[in-house]
């Protein structure tokens, strides 16, 4: 009986370890968001998508790309295209391991906050004193 638990427990473990490693393929890190951010800024896509990711209009309006919701397949393939005025970029300007650090960039980026969130717009007037008490 014990015996039997320990082979289940190995091969449970087995099937996780195997998941994770079929997750990402071998000899790949994981997406560097960090080095996104840098390559995003060093090869120009902030001068129409902002620095925030927040979108923007240069010559025509670049969408927001902070909290993007395509995959990153689909990200790279719209890239590697340059839509409308925005410029293709090529393998030889951008490799894909960097164009998947910059989707994990854009995807960190948290996306506009609503204006309740945000004190500068929350300043209430201040209250009007009661009669008698100025001092003027
Ligand atoms: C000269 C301005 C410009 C630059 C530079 C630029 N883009 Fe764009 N981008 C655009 C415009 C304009 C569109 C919208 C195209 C359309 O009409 O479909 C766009 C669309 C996109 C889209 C599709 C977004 C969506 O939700 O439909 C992605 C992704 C994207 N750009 C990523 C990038 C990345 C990453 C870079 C840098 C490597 C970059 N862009 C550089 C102007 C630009």
């Amino acid at each position: 009986m014990a015996r039997w638990r320990g082979r289940l427990a190995f091969a449970i473990g087995a099937a996780a370890l195997g998941a994770c490693v079929a997750a990402w393929p071998q000899g790949e890190p994981a997406p560097d968001a960090a080095n996104g951010k840098r390559v995003y800024l060093e090869v120009g896509c902030f001068a129409c998508h902002g620095r925030s990711g927040q979108g923007g209009a240069y010559n025509y309006p670049a969408p927001p790309l902070a909290q993007t919701r395509l995959p990153q397949e689909a990200f790279k393939t719209i890239v590697r295209a340059g839509p409308n005025e925005m410029p293709a970029y090529p393998e030889p300007v951008l490799s894909d391991r960097e164009l998947a650090d910059i989707h994990a960039f854009v995807r960190s980026l948290p996306g506009p906050r609503p204006a309740r969130d945000i004190p500068l717009l929350n300043v209430t007037a201040p209250k009007e004193a009661p009669a008698g008490s100025r001092h003027e």
